[in-house]
């Protein structure tokens, strides 16, 4: 199997001088092409930080890490932002969705923004509709949805342009147990259906038994 994330000796810091906070120290890991893998850890562990590296968002450390092969520390601007856009998703705690479109056009905005026209877009649309359980809904505007439903709507714009991995930070934080259930169960059908590879950051063991192998951090590095 391919290693598709590689992390290898990487140290954070963040602020100066007295007010330094080491986040991350020597820290290694790495995730094979069809993993779906939990990263947990305690609060302020560094987890959210690691995870922000890997997807190219902060490119402010030392050491490697290098995402589809690719380096992505010696990547030029351009060339990050095209790995990021073409292979990885993003779906985060909060479902950060334009609150004045409807459901559909969120899905498509990311790649409509970068000049794809709906046209092209449309099976692939219906596809990532039925699979998140939101065909019924694609006309909805965001506010009449329940707090799983506009996950799953996030999740279906982070899918979209058929991403080799998705990166998720706390996906469930926001939610009861029973929307809880429908993402991960729907992560385990994007993973084993889509062979997407999954990278998911959580505090609940119940979600981590979703995923395949559970990588926790503590002290700056990994373990386990
Ligand atoms: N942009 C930033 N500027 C300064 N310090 C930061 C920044 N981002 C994170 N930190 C610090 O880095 C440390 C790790 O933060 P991080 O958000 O990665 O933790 P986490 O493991 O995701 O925690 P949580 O489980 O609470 O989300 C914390 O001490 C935090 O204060
Ligand atoms: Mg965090």
């Amino acid at each position: 199997m391919a290693k598709i994330i590689e992390v290898n000796n990487v140290s954070k810091t963040f602020g100066k001088g007295e007010n330094i906070n080491q986040v991350l120290n020597g820290a290694s890991m790495s995730v094979e092409q069809g993993e779906f893998v939990s990263l947990m850890g305690a609060s302020g562990s560094g987890k959210s930080t690691l995870l922000y590296l890997i997807g190219g968002l902060d490119r402010r450390f030392d050491g490697n890490i290098s995402v589809c092969g690719q380096d992505i520390g010696s990547l030029k601007d351009k060339a990050l932002s095209d790995l990021r856009l073409k292979n990885m998703g993003f779906v985060f705690q909060f479902y950060n969705l334009v609150m004045n479109l409807n459901v559909q056009d969120n899905i498509l905005l990311p790649q409509t923004m970068n000049g794809k026209k709906k046209s092209e877009l449309k099976g692939a649309l219906d596809e990532i509709l039925e699979i998140t359980g939101l065909t019924a809904k694609r006309k909805a505007m965001p506010n009449t949805l329940s707090g799983g439903q506009q996950q799953r709507v996030a999740i279906a714009r982070a899918v979209l342009g058929n991403p080799s991995i998705i990166l998720a930070d706390e996906p469930t934080g926001n939610l009861d147990s029973a929307s809880t259930e429908e993402i991960m169960e729907l992560f385990r059908k994007l993973n084993q259906e889509k062979g997407m590879t999954i990278l998911q950051v959580t505090h609940s063991e119940a979600c981590a038994e979703y995923g395949t192998r559970i990588i926790r951090l503590e002290d700056g590095k990994t373990v386990g």
